[in-house]
């Protein structure tokens, strides 16, 4: 099954020195904060954000020291994120590893989040221009509003599918939608790309989150490498459950409500019930729609291979088993 960061060819050589800043922003000479910090560096996820930035730069017509810059301070926010979702999920595992909850305990994450965050923040006010601390700035004020969202409606049965895609638009697309303006935008391209790459951006992120929601109920901790179940666990409803609850025949939708108001809901019944009512294809094919449609965003853009790229990572979001 091929990954998406396979595809990364164009700006291996960039991503790797983008890994440098990330691993040197954490240094520190603090024992105790070397420790936690070692934690993070050692777990390697996909590089989505860093790489989907490099390469909408590199098709936009090259890349500059700024880019690499952004790359690691978009995968330092993208980190904080992670290790305050595995708070919130109350997760056990993340990039095949105990999480940072697991181990050190919720004081300790939170508080190695907001230190990711703040690095993220001093490294972004290395650059001279201003733009991208304000958009990055705009845009995890919207990832925090998205993750609010999703608390508040927990146990919600009642939600919409409309909300749920305001909500993953939110505390996900936003930020691969700023990767890709980003990357852009540092590039010099002009207003009219630099919005497109920004909406191939935003559709391939809700496509992502949708995929990543189906893989909460069908995937494997195996091929993840992260603990799943926890958006049912938890309550959250997603598009699969959505659809399920409004397609569901009065007997079906009785027999759902009921697997999802457990205490610790039962997957693999809940698997099946959504299969049955077309949920878990519904979902997919939702998916397929974002990826198209991200697609069509790449149009304006100059033939290239990182153009192609984009193609690629975005088709592949719908084969993505980690
Ligand atoms: C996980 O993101 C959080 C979601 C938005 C679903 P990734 O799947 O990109 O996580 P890593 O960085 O590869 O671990
Ligand atoms: C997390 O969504 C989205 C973020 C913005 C962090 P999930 O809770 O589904 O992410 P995973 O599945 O734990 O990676
Ligand atoms: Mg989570
Ligand atoms: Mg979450
Ligand atoms: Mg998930």
């Amino acid at each position: 099954m091929p990954v998406i960061s396979a595809l990364y060819e164009p700006v291996a050589t960039e991503l790797g020195k983008v890994c440098a800043i990330f691993d040197d922003q954490l240094f520190s000479d603090l024992p105790v904060l070397n420790e936690l910090c070692s934690h993070v560096r050692r777990f390697r996820g996909k590089m989505l954000r860093p790489a989907l930035l490099l390469l909408s730069g590199k098709a936009c017509g090259g890349l500059t020291d700024e880019h690499l810059t952004l790359a690691a301070v978009v995968e330092l926010v993208h980190m904080a994120t992670l290790v305050h979702d595995d708070v919130l999920d109350d997760a056990d595992l993340r990039r095949r590893f105990p999480t940072v909850n697991r181990v050190e305990g919720n004081e300790a994450a939170v508080l190695l989040g907001d230190y990711l965050i703040s690095h993220a923040f001093h490294l972004c006010s290395a650059l001279d221009s201003q733009f991208a601390s304000r958009r990055i700035g705009q845009t995890t004020n919207t990832v925090c509003e998205g993750e609010l969202q999703q608390v508040h409606h927990r146990g919600d049965l009642e939600l919409t599918e409309e909300q749920y895609l305001q909500i993953i638009s939110r505390k996900t697309a936003s930020m691969t939608a700023t990767c890709c303006l980003l990357g852009a935008r540092y590039a010099g391209a002009n207003v009219r790309t630099t919005a497109s790459l920004e909406q191939y951006g935003l559709h391939m992120g809700i496509a992502f989150q949708i995929t990543d929601d189906v893989l909460d109920i069908v995937g494997s901790e195996e091929s993840t490498g992260k603990t799943l179940g926890r958006d049912l666990d938890k309550h959250k409803l997603t598009l699969p459950v959505i659809h399920g609850l409004s397609a569901a025949s009065p007997n079906e939708c009785r027999h759902l409500r009921q697997l999802l108001s457990a205490s610790q809901p039962d997957r693999p019944a809940l698997r099946t019930a959504l299969e049955a009512t077309g949920s878990i294809a519904y979902a997919m094919q939702a998916a397929r729609q974002y990826v198209e449609s991200a697609v069509g965003f790449l149009d304006p853009l100059p033939p290239s291979e990182s153009r192609d790229t984009l193609q690629r990572m975005a088709n592949l979001i719908l084969e993505r088993e980690q």
